[in-house]
Protein backbone atom coordinates (compact mmCIF):
# COMPACT_ATOMS: atom_id res chain seq x y z
CA UNK A 1 0.00 0.00 0.00
CA UNK A 2 1.34 3.07 -1.27
CA UNK A 3 0.91 6.70 0.33
CA UNK A 4 -1.55 9.08 -1.20
CA UNK A 5 -0.59 10.23 -4.62
CA UNK A 6 0.90 13.78 -4.90
CA UNK A 7 -1.61 14.70 -7.46
CA UNK A 8 -4.90 14.09 -4.69
CA UNK A 9 -5.68 17.18 -3.29
CA UNK A 10 -5.70 17.08 1.06
CA UNK A 11 -8.17 18.96 2.86
CA UNK A 12 -7.87 20.68 6.00
CA UNK A 13 -10.93 21.15 8.66
CA UNK A 14 -10.31 24.13 11.17
CA UNK A 15 -7.95 26.16 10.37
CA UNK A 16 -6.74 27.09 13.80
CA UNK A 17 -2.91 26.08 15.17
CA UNK A 18 -2.89 22.56 14.16
CA UNK A 19 -4.98 22.77 10.97
CA UNK A 20 -2.29 25.90 9.64
CA UNK A 21 0.80 23.59 10.59
CA UNK A 22 -1.03 20.08 9.00
CA UNK A 23 -2.08 22.03 5.83
CA UNK A 24 1.58 23.59 5.65
CA UNK A 25 2.95 20.15 5.92
CA UNK A 26 0.87 18.69 2.78
CA UNK A 27 1.20 21.71 0.95
CA UNK A 28 5.06 21.79 0.90
CA UNK A 29 4.88 18.07 0.01
CA UNK A 30 3.56 18.98 -2.95
CA UNK A 31 -0.29 18.33 -2.47
CA UNK A 32 -2.94 20.47 -3.55
CA UNK A 33 -4.76 21.64 -0.31
CA UNK A 34 -7.67 22.52 0.15
CA UNK A 35 -8.60 24.76 3.83
CA UNK A 36 -12.00 25.13 5.69
CA UNK A 37 -13.55 26.23 8.73
CA UNK A 38 -16.80 26.81 10.24
CA UNK A 39 -15.96 30.68 11.24
CA UNK A 40 -16.29 32.38 7.47
CA UNK A 41 -13.05 33.97 6.56
CA UNK A 42 -11.05 32.21 8.80
CA UNK A 43 -9.97 29.93 6.27
CA UNK A 44 -8.54 32.71 4.25
CA UNK A 45 -6.90 34.11 7.11
CA UNK A 46 -4.94 30.51 7.51
CA UNK A 47 -4.15 30.92 3.96
CA UNK A 48 -2.61 34.17 4.41
CA UNK A 49 -0.70 32.67 7.67
CA UNK A 50 0.80 30.23 5.87
CA UNK A 51 1.48 31.94 2.81
CA UNK A 52 3.57 34.10 5.40
CA UNK A 53 5.03 31.35 7.00
CA UNK A 54 6.33 29.70 3.32
CA UNK A 55 7.88 33.75 3.11
CA UNK A 56 9.79 32.87 5.63
CA UNK A 57 11.21 29.67 4.68
CA UNK A 58 12.06 31.20 1.48
CA UNK A 59 14.01 34.17 3.55
CA UNK A 60 15.86 31.07 5.45
CA UNK A 61 17.00 29.10 2.25
CA UNK A 62 14.29 26.61 3.35
CA UNK A 63 12.37 27.00 0.32
CA UNK A 64 12.96 28.26 -3.27
CA UNK A 65 10.61 30.85 -4.18
CA UNK A 66 9.36 28.96 -6.93
CA UNK A 67 8.28 26.28 -4.73
CA UNK A 68 6.94 28.93 -2.57
CA UNK A 69 4.82 30.16 -5.55
CA UNK A 70 3.74 26.63 -6.77
CA UNK A 71 2.79 25.70 -3.69
CA UNK A 72 0.73 29.15 -2.74
CA UNK A 73 -1.07 28.44 -6.15
CA UNK A 74 -1.63 24.89 -4.67
CA UNK A 75 -3.26 26.40 -1.40
CA UNK A 76 -7.37 27.02 -2.19
CA UNK A 77 -9.90 28.23 1.06
CA UNK A 78 -13.00 26.43 0.75
CA UNK A 79 -16.29 28.56 1.80
CA UNK A 80 -18.06 25.42 1.89
CA UNK A 81 -17.46 21.52 2.50
CA UNK A 82 -19.10 20.57 -0.71
CA UNK A 83 -15.76 21.93 -2.55
CA UNK A 84 -14.06 18.82 -0.82
CA UNK A 85 -15.71 16.81 -2.78
CA UNK A 86 -12.32 15.79 -4.86
CA UNK A 87 -10.07 15.00 -2.13
CA UNK A 88 -7.99 11.89 -1.05
CA UNK A 89 -7.56 12.63 2.55
CA UNK A 90 -9.48 15.03 4.82
CA UNK A 91 -7.73 15.73 7.88
CA UNK A 92 -10.12 16.99 10.71
CA UNK A 93 -8.65 19.60 13.17
CA UNK A 94 -11.21 21.22 14.93
CA UNK A 95 -12.88 21.98 18.29
CA UNK A 96 -12.14 18.96 20.50
CA UNK A 97 -15.76 17.69 21.20
CA UNK A 98 -17.27 14.38 20.03
CA UNK A 99 -20.82 15.92 19.10
CA UNK A 100 -18.86 18.71 16.52
CA UNK A 101 -16.25 15.87 15.30
CA UNK A 102 -19.04 13.37 15.04
CA UNK A 103 -21.20 15.59 13.05
CA UNK A 104 -18.64 17.29 10.92
CA UNK A 105 -17.36 13.68 9.69
CA UNK A 106 -21.35 12.45 9.14
CA UNK A 107 -21.42 15.51 7.04
CA UNK A 108 -18.08 15.03 5.11
CA UNK A 109 -18.89 11.44 4.29
CA UNK A 110 -21.93 12.85 2.32
CA UNK A 111 -19.75 15.01 0.09
CA UNK A 112 -16.34 12.61 -0.17
CA UNK A 113 -16.01 9.82 -2.90
CA UNK A 114 -16.29 6.53 -0.98
CA UNK A 115 -12.33 5.93 -1.50
CA UNK A 116 -11.70 8.72 0.32
CA UNK A 117 -9.71 8.41 3.89
CA UNK A 118 -10.85 10.65 7.00
CA UNK A 119 -8.57 11.35 9.63
CA UNK A 120 -9.08 13.24 12.70
CA UNK A 121 -5.91 15.29 14.65
CA UNK A 122 -7.83 14.66 17.76
CA UNK A 123 -5.58 14.26 21.21
CA UNK A 124 -8.33 13.13 23.72
CA UNK A 125 -11.20 11.75 22.34
CA UNK A 126 -11.62 8.24 21.49
CA UNK A 127 -10.90 7.29 17.62
CA UNK A 128 -13.31 4.69 17.61
CA UNK A 129 -15.80 7.06 19.27
CA UNK A 130 -15.01 9.78 16.74
CA UNK A 131 -15.55 7.00 13.77
CA UNK A 132 -18.40 5.86 15.13
CA UNK A 133 -20.50 8.22 13.16
CA UNK A 134 -19.60 7.27 10.14
CA UNK A 135 -21.65 4.44 8.04
CA UNK A 136 -17.77 3.34 6.56
CA UNK A 137 -15.62 3.42 9.72
CA UNK A 138 -13.14 1.48 7.96
CA UNK A 139 -11.79 4.12 6.04
CA UNK A 140 -11.41 6.36 8.95
CA UNK A 141 -7.71 6.91 11.22
CA UNK A 142 -6.29 9.09 13.94
CA UNK A 143 -3.64 11.07 12.39
CA UNK A 144 -2.22 12.91 15.88
CA UNK A 145 0.42 15.61 14.96
CA UNK A 146 2.02 17.55 17.43
CA UNK A 147 2.28 21.15 17.65
CA UNK A 148 4.06 23.22 15.62
CA UNK A 149 3.29 19.85 13.32
CA UNK A 150 5.80 21.56 9.97
CA UNK A 151 8.61 21.60 12.98
CA UNK A 152 7.68 17.91 15.02
CA UNK A 153 8.42 15.26 13.17
CA UNK A 154 6.21 12.89 15.41
CA UNK A 155 2.57 11.54 13.95
CA UNK A 156 1.22 8.96 16.57
CA UNK A 157 -1.37 7.04 13.67
CA UNK A 158 -3.89 5.55 15.57
CA UNK A 159 -6.15 2.72 14.49
CA UNK A 160 -9.63 2.69 15.75
CA UNK A 161 -11.52 -0.66 16.49
CA UNK A 162 -13.09 -0.59 13.23
CA UNK A 163 -10.62 1.35 11.01
CA UNK A 164 -9.59 -1.50 8.29
CA UNK A 165 -5.54 -1.78 7.89
CA UNK A 166 -5.33 -0.70 4.65
CA UNK A 167 -6.69 2.66 5.48
CA UNK A 168 -3.96 2.56 8.71
CA UNK A 169 -1.41 1.94 6.20
CA UNK A 170 -2.17 4.43 3.77
CA UNK A 171 -2.25 6.79 6.48
CA UNK A 172 0.92 6.26 8.00
CA UNK A 173 2.77 6.21 4.27
CA UNK A 174 1.04 9.22 3.78
CA UNK A 175 3.15 10.78 6.85
CA UNK A 176 6.44 9.35 5.97
CA UNK A 177 6.17 10.86 2.50
CA UNK A 178 5.16 14.38 4.22
CA UNK A 179 8.61 13.69 6.15
CA UNK A 180 7.23 12.88 9.60
CA UNK A 181 7.97 9.93 11.42
CA UNK A 182 4.70 8.05 11.94
CA UNK A 183 4.23 5.22 14.22
CA UNK A 184 1.31 2.96 14.90
CA UNK A 185 -0.50 2.92 17.80
CA UNK A 186 -3.77 1.60 18.85
CA UNK A 187 -6.86 3.55 20.09
CA UNK A 188 -6.16 3.93 23.91
CA UNK A 189 -6.54 6.89 26.08
CA UNK A 190 -3.25 9.60 25.59
CA UNK A 191 -2.58 6.77 22.53
CA UNK A 192 1.26 6.71 23.31
CA UNK A 193 3.11 10.13 24.13
CA UNK A 194 0.52 11.33 26.85
CA UNK A 195 0.07 8.01 28.10
CA UNK A 196 3.55 7.22 29.08
CA UNK A 197 4.48 10.76 29.47
CA UNK A 198 1.88 11.36 32.37
CA UNK A 199 4.36 10.41 35.35
CA UNK A 200 6.97 12.77 34.36
CA UNK A 201 4.77 15.71 35.68
CA UNK A 202 3.14 12.93 37.74
CA UNK A 203 5.93 12.47 40.09
CA UNK A 204 7.83 15.66 40.02
CA UNK A 205 4.44 17.29 41.33
CA UNK A 206 4.04 14.52 43.82
CA UNK A 207 7.50 15.04 45.48
CA UNK A 208 6.73 18.59 45.51
CA UNK A 209 3.40 18.12 47.53
CA UNK A 210 5.21 15.63 49.71
CA UNK A 211 7.14 18.51 51.00
CA UNK A 212 10.43 16.50 49.00
CA UNK A 213 11.88 19.60 47.23
CA UNK A 214 10.45 22.74 45.74
CA UNK A 215 9.64 23.04 41.95
CA UNK A 216 13.23 25.02 40.93
CA UNK A 217 15.24 22.04 42.74
CA UNK A 218 13.06 18.98 41.14
CA UNK A 219 13.31 20.85 37.78
CA UNK A 220 17.05 21.22 38.05
CA UNK A 221 17.12 17.92 39.13
CA UNK A 222 14.91 16.73 36.06
CA UNK A 223 17.28 18.64 33.70
CA UNK A 224 20.63 18.33 35.18
CA UNK A 225 20.90 14.83 36.56
CA UNK A 226 17.74 13.33 34.48
CA UNK A 227 18.76 14.45 31.14
CA UNK A 228 15.37 15.60 30.46
CA UNK A 229 15.28 18.89 28.43
CA UNK A 230 13.22 21.00 30.77
CA UNK A 231 11.87 20.20 34.07
CA UNK A 232 7.96 19.53 34.72
CA UNK A 233 7.53 22.41 36.53
CA UNK A 234 9.07 24.69 33.50
CA UNK A 235 7.69 22.38 31.03
CA UNK A 236 4.25 22.94 32.11
CA UNK A 237 3.97 26.24 32.77
CA UNK A 238 5.28 26.28 29.06
CA UNK A 239 2.18 24.06 27.63
CA UNK A 240 -0.45 25.73 29.86
CA UNK A 241 -0.91 24.31 33.68
CA UNK A 242 -4.93 24.68 31.83
CA UNK A 243 -3.57 22.51 28.79
CA UNK A 244 -1.61 20.09 30.34
CA UNK A 245 -4.11 19.38 33.14
CA UNK A 246 -6.87 18.68 30.77
CA UNK A 247 -5.10 16.09 29.43
CA UNK A 248 -3.85 14.55 32.33
CA UNK A 249 -7.69 14.35 33.56
CA UNK A 250 -9.07 13.50 30.33
CA UNK A 251 -6.43 9.99 30.46
CA UNK A 252 -7.40 9.71 33.89
CA UNK A 253 -11.53 9.46 32.94
CA UNK A 254 -10.72 7.25 30.50
CA UNK A 255 -9.14 5.13 32.10
CA UNK A 256 -11.92 5.17 34.53
CA UNK A 257 -9.71 6.73 37.35
CA UNK A 258 -6.89 4.40 37.35
CA UNK A 259 -5.09 6.09 40.19
CA UNK A 260 -1.86 5.43 38.59
CA UNK A 261 -2.77 8.43 35.71
CA UNK A 262 -4.57 10.50 38.95
CA UNK A 263 -4.38 14.53 38.50
CA UNK A 264 -2.44 16.28 40.98
CA UNK A 265 -4.09 17.98 43.50
CA UNK A 266 -1.24 21.07 43.51
CA UNK A 267 -2.03 21.45 39.62
CA UNK A 268 -5.56 22.00 40.43
CA UNK A 269 -4.99 24.59 42.94
CA UNK A 270 -2.82 26.31 40.27
CA UNK A 271 -5.10 26.52 37.59
CA UNK A 272 -8.02 27.34 40.21
CA UNK A 273 -6.36 30.44 40.76
CA UNK A 274 -5.89 31.26 37.19
CA UNK A 275 -1.80 31.00 37.23
CA UNK A 276 -1.68 29.49 33.66
CA UNK A 277 2.12 29.57 33.21
CA UNK A 278 3.82 31.59 30.45
CA UNK A 279 0.97 32.49 28.72
CA UNK A 280 -0.47 35.06 31.34
CA UNK A 281 2.58 35.59 33.63
CA UNK A 282 2.33 33.16 36.55
CA UNK A 283 2.34 29.33 36.73
CA UNK A 284 4.56 26.77 39.10
CA UNK A 285 7.50 30.39 38.52
CA UNK A 286 6.89 33.92 38.09
CA UNK A 287 6.94 35.39 34.59
CA UNK A 288 6.37 38.92 35.17
CA UNK A 289 8.84 41.73 34.71
CA UNK A 290 11.06 42.09 37.19
CA UNK A 291 10.31 38.62 38.96
CA UNK A 292 13.19 36.70 39.77
CA UNK A 293 13.48 32.86 39.18
CA UNK A 294 13.88 30.82 42.21
CA UNK A 295 17.51 29.11 42.37
CA UNK A 296 17.49 25.09 42.87
CA UNK A 297 18.66 24.55 46.34
CA UNK A 298 22.23 23.77 45.70
CA UNK A 299 24.23 22.26 49.27
CA UNK A 300 27.26 24.18 50.74
CA UNK A 301 31.06 22.92 49.97
CA UNK A 302 31.73 19.76 51.89
CA UNK A 303 35.21 18.17 52.06
CA UNK A 304 35.57 14.65 50.30
CA UNK A 305 35.49 11.36 52.53
CA UNK A 306 39.33 10.25 51.93
CA UNK A 307 38.37 6.91 51.36
CA UNK A 308 34.77 4.31 50.57
CA UNK A 309 33.52 1.01 50.76
CA UNK A 310 31.80 -0.39 47.87
CA UNK A 311 29.71 -3.35 48.48
CA UNK A 312 28.19 -4.94 46.03
CA UNK A 313 27.02 -4.15 42.91
CA UNK A 314 26.27 -0.63 42.23
CA UNK A 315 23.87 -1.57 39.10
CA UNK A 316 23.10 1.50 36.90
CA UNK A 317 25.33 3.85 39.21
CA UNK A 318 28.49 1.29 38.56
CA UNK A 319 30.29 3.76 36.55
CA UNK A 320 30.63 5.94 39.81
CA UNK A 321 33.35 3.74 40.91
CA UNK A 322 35.93 4.51 38.51
CA UNK A 323 34.74 8.30 38.53
CA UNK A 324 35.71 8.18 42.75
CA UNK A 325 38.64 6.70 41.52
CA UNK A 326 39.82 9.34 39.22
CA UNK A 327 39.13 12.26 41.51
CA UNK A 328 41.96 10.47 43.60
CA UNK A 329 39.46 8.95 46.44
CA UNK A 330 40.42 5.80 47.49
CA UNK A 331 37.94 3.14 46.67
CA UNK A 332 37.99 -0.43 48.54
CA UNK A 333 35.48 -3.19 47.30
CA UNK A 334 34.38 -5.73 49.20
CA UNK A 335 31.83 -8.68 47.81
CA UNK A 336 29.27 -8.18 50.49
CA UNK A 337 25.98 -9.46 50.43
CA UNK A 338 24.20 -6.91 52.69
CA UNK A 339 23.32 -5.18 49.45
CA UNK A 340 24.68 -2.21 47.14
CA UNK A 341 26.32 0.51 48.98
CA UNK A 342 29.16 2.94 49.38
CA UNK A 343 30.69 3.16 53.10
CA UNK A 344 31.52 6.04 54.09
CA UNK A 345 34.44 6.83 56.48
CA UNK A 346 31.94 7.61 59.16
CA UNK A 347 29.94 4.48 59.02
CA UNK A 348 26.95 5.69 57.41
CA UNK A 349 25.79 4.31 53.78
CA UNK A 350 25.27 5.71 50.33
CA UNK A 351 22.44 3.93 48.74
CA UNK A 352 20.83 4.67 45.06
CA UNK A 353 17.42 5.52 45.27
CA UNK A 354 15.54 1.65 45.22
CA UNK A 355 11.82 3.04 46.39
CA UNK A 356 12.69 2.69 50.38
CA UNK A 357 13.32 5.62 52.73
CA UNK A 358 16.45 6.78 54.42
CA UNK A 359 14.24 6.72 57.88
CA UNK A 360 14.20 2.92 57.76
CA UNK A 361 18.20 2.30 58.08
CA UNK A 362 20.40 3.39 60.52
CA UNK A 363 22.62 6.14 58.78
CA UNK A 364 21.55 6.20 55.03
CA UNK A 365 22.13 8.87 52.89
CA UNK A 366 20.11 7.99 49.31
CA UNK A 367 21.38 9.43 45.71
CA UNK A 368 19.22 9.44 43.08
CA UNK A 369 19.33 8.04 39.33
CA UNK A 370 21.31 9.67 36.76
CA UNK A 371 20.82 9.52 33.23
CA UNK A 372 24.62 9.10 33.08
CA UNK A 373 26.87 10.17 36.06
CA UNK A 374 29.68 11.48 34.27
CA UNK A 375 28.49 13.97 32.61
CA UNK A 376 25.41 15.03 35.05
CA UNK A 377 25.70 18.37 36.43
CA UNK A 378 23.65 17.99 39.66
CA UNK A 379 22.78 14.84 41.99
CA UNK A 380 19.84 14.91 44.68
CA UNK A 381 20.73 13.21 47.93
CA UNK A 382 18.25 12.23 50.52
CA UNK A 383 18.69 11.77 54.22
CA UNK A 384 15.99 11.77 56.91
CA UNK A 385 15.97 13.27 60.16
CA UNK A 386 17.87 10.56 61.62
CA UNK A 387 20.55 10.19 59.69
CA UNK A 388 23.99 11.73 60.76
CA UNK A 389 25.00 15.19 59.73
CA UNK A 390 28.70 14.02 59.31
CA UNK A 391 27.03 11.06 56.39
CA UNK A 392 25.00 13.81 54.39
CA UNK A 393 28.51 15.70 54.67
CA UNK A 394 30.63 12.91 53.46
CA UNK A 395 28.11 12.32 50.82
CA UNK A 396 27.50 15.60 49.37
CA UNK A 397 31.71 16.00 49.48
CA UNK A 398 31.73 13.21 47.64
CA UNK A 399 29.78 14.16 45.00
CA UNK A 400 31.04 17.55 44.89
CA UNK A 401 34.57 15.89 44.32
CA UNK A 402 33.19 14.23 41.73
CA UNK A 403 32.25 17.75 40.29
CA UNK A 404 28.82 17.63 40.86
CA UNK A 405 26.64 20.32 42.33
CA UNK A 406 24.49 18.57 45.62
CA UNK A 407 20.46 19.32 46.05
CA UNK A 408 19.80 17.54 49.23
CA UNK A 409 15.96 16.72 49.32
CA UNK A 410 13.19 15.36 51.76
CA UNK A 411 13.30 11.44 52.52
CA UNK A 412 11.29 10.15 49.25
CA UNK A 413 11.58 6.88 48.49
CA UNK A 414 12.48 6.81 44.97
CA UNK A 415 13.54 10.63 45.23
CA UNK A 416 13.00 12.27 41.72
CA UNK A 417 14.44 10.45 38.61
CA UNK A 418 14.43 7.50 39.77
CA UNK A 419 10.74 7.12 40.32
CA UNK A 420 10.07 9.01 37.42
CA UNK A 421 11.96 6.70 34.87
CA UNK A 422 10.70 3.73 37.07
CA UNK A 423 7.11 4.51 36.15
CA UNK A 424 7.90 5.84 32.72
CA UNK A 425 9.04 2.64 31.89
CA UNK A 426 6.31 0.52 33.54
CA UNK A 427 3.74 2.05 31.77
CA UNK A 428 5.38 1.47 28.52
CA UNK A 429 6.16 -2.11 29.30
CA UNK A 430 2.66 -1.93 30.24
CA UNK A 431 1.57 -0.44 26.97
CA UNK A 432 2.84 -2.87 24.74
CA UNK A 433 1.42 -5.78 26.73
CA UNK A 434 -1.55 -3.96 25.68
CA UNK A 435 -1.79 -3.73 22.11
CA UNK A 436 -1.11 -0.64 21.80
CA UNK A 437 2.34 0.01 20.26
CA UNK A 438 5.58 -1.86 19.60
CA UNK A 439 8.69 -1.08 21.87
CA UNK A 440 10.40 0.64 19.24
CA UNK A 441 7.45 3.20 18.28
CA UNK A 442 7.25 4.02 21.90
CA UNK A 443 11.44 4.79 22.15
CA UNK A 444 10.61 6.77 18.81
CA UNK A 445 7.53 8.46 20.06
CA UNK A 446 8.72 9.41 22.97
CA UNK A 447 12.23 10.66 22.18
CA UNK A 448 10.42 12.89 19.29
CA UNK A 449 6.78 13.85 20.78
CA UNK A 450 8.18 14.92 24.19
CA UNK A 451 12.09 14.92 23.91
CA UNK A 452 13.35 12.45 26.30
CA UNK A 453 16.56 11.85 26.30
CA UNK A 454 16.37 8.11 25.98
CA UNK A 455 13.00 5.86 25.33
CA UNK A 456 11.62 4.09 27.90
CA UNK A 457 12.66 0.50 26.70
CA UNK A 458 16.10 1.67 25.62
CA UNK A 459 16.60 3.13 29.33
CA UNK A 460 15.20 0.14 30.87
CA UNK A 461 17.95 -1.86 29.03
CA UNK A 462 20.56 0.27 30.41
CA UNK A 463 19.32 -0.04 33.62
CA UNK A 464 18.83 -3.49 33.98
CA UNK A 465 15.91 -6.21 33.83
CA UNK A 466 14.84 -5.90 37.10
CA UNK A 467 15.85 -2.50 38.36
CA UNK A 468 11.99 -0.67 37.59
CA UNK A 469 9.91 -3.46 38.90
CA UNK A 470 12.22 -3.66 42.13
CA UNK A 471 11.89 0.26 42.96
CA UNK A 472 8.34 0.01 42.35
CA UNK A 473 7.68 -2.71 44.28
CA UNK A 474 9.52 -0.96 47.26
CA UNK A 475 7.40 1.89 46.64
CA UNK A 476 3.77 -0.08 46.23
CA UNK A 477 4.86 -1.30 49.55
CA UNK A 478 4.68 2.27 50.94
CA UNK A 479 2.29 3.45 49.34
CA UNK A 480 -0.37 0.68 48.35
CA UNK A 481 -2.77 3.13 46.48
CA UNK A 482 -2.20 1.09 43.60
CA UNK A 483 0.05 3.70 42.10
CA UNK A 484 3.04 2.22 42.20
CA UNK A 485 1.90 -0.73 41.78
CA UNK A 486 3.81 -2.29 38.83
CA UNK A 487 2.51 -4.02 36.31
CA UNK A 488 1.84 -7.66 35.30
CA UNK A 489 4.07 -6.95 31.82
CA UNK A 490 6.60 -5.41 34.10
CA UNK A 491 6.43 -8.42 36.38
CA UNK A 492 6.98 -10.47 33.26
CA UNK A 493 9.85 -8.67 32.48
CA UNK A 494 11.52 -9.02 35.38
CA UNK A 495 11.21 -12.43 35.80
CA UNK A 496 11.28 -13.95 32.02
CA UNK A 497 14.75 -15.05 32.62
CA UNK A 498 14.60 -15.74 36.68
CA UNK A 499 12.58 -19.12 36.57
CA UNK A 500 12.09 -20.57 39.66
CA UNK A 501 12.25 -24.24 40.33
CA UNK A 502 9.59 -26.40 41.29
CA UNK A 503 5.69 -26.05 40.03
CA UNK A 504 3.30 -23.34 40.55
CA UNK A 505 1.12 -24.35 43.56
N1 LIG B 1 -3.05 22.66 19.99
C1 LIG B 1 -2.36 21.54 20.17
O1 LIG B 1 -1.25 21.55 20.73
C2 LIG B 1 -2.88 20.24 19.63
C3 LIG B 1 -1.98 19.19 19.41
C4 LIG B 1 -2.46 17.99 18.86
C5 LIG B 1 -3.81 17.87 18.58
N2 LIG B 1 -4.66 18.92 18.82
C6 LIG B 1 -6.07 18.72 18.45
O2 LIG B 1 -6.30 19.41 17.23
C7 LIG B 1 -7.65 19.90 17.19
C8 LIG B 1 -7.62 21.40 16.94
O3 LIG B 1 -6.87 22.04 17.94
P1 LIG B 1 -6.32 23.52 17.75
O4 LIG B 1 -5.44 23.80 18.89
O5 LIG B 1 -5.81 23.71 16.38
O6 LIG B 1 -7.69 24.38 17.92
P2 LIG B 1 -7.98 25.88 17.47
O7 LIG B 1 -9.00 26.40 18.42
O8 LIG B 1 -6.73 26.65 17.26
O9 LIG B 1 -8.68 25.71 16.03
C9 LIG B 1 -9.90 25.06 15.86
C10 LIG B 1 -10.55 25.62 14.58
O10 LIG B 1 -11.65 24.79 14.25
C11 LIG B 1 -12.71 25.60 13.81
N3 LIG B 1 -13.95 24.85 13.98
C12 LIG B 1 -14.61 24.57 15.12
N4 LIG B 1 -15.69 23.79 14.85
C13 LIG B 1 -15.67 23.56 13.51
C14 LIG B 1 -16.49 22.82 12.63
N5 LIG B 1 -17.55 22.14 13.07
N6 LIG B 1 -16.18 22.79 11.33
C15 LIG B 1 -15.11 23.47 10.86
N7 LIG B 1 -14.30 24.21 11.64
C16 LIG B 1 -14.58 24.24 12.96
C17 LIG B 1 -12.60 26.84 14.65
O11 LIG B 1 -13.26 27.94 14.03
C18 LIG B 1 -11.09 27.03 14.73
O12 LIG B 1 -10.60 27.84 13.68
C19 LIG B 1 -8.28 19.47 18.50
O13 LIG B 1 -8.95 18.26 18.29
C20 LIG B 1 -7.09 19.28 19.41
O14 LIG B 1 -7.35 18.36 20.44
C21 LIG B 1 -4.23 20.09 19.33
Amino acid sequence: MTALDLSSPVAVVGTGTMGQGIAQVALVAGHPVRLYDAVPGRADDAAAAIGARLDRLVEKDRLTAADRDAARARLLPAASLAELADCGLVVEAVLERLDVKQDLFRELEGVVADDCLLATNTSSLSVTAVGGALANPGRFVGLHFFNPAPLLPLVEVISGFATDVTSATRAYETARAWGKTPVACADTPGFIVNRIARPFYAEAFAVYEAQGADPATIDAVLRESGGFRMGAFELTDLIGQDVNESVTHSVWQSFFQDVRFAPSLAQRRLVESGRLGRKNGQGWYDYRDGAERPEPHTAEPAAPPAHVVAEGDLGPAGELLAMIREAGIEVREEDEDHGTRLVLPSGGQLVLADGQTSVEFRDVVYFDLALDYRRATRVALSASQDTAPQTLAEATGLFQALGKKVSVIGDVPGMIVARTVARIVDLAHDAVAKGVATEEDIDTAMRLGVNYPLGPFEWSRRLGRNWAYALLDDLHLRDPSGRYAPSLALYRHAYASDKREGSPS
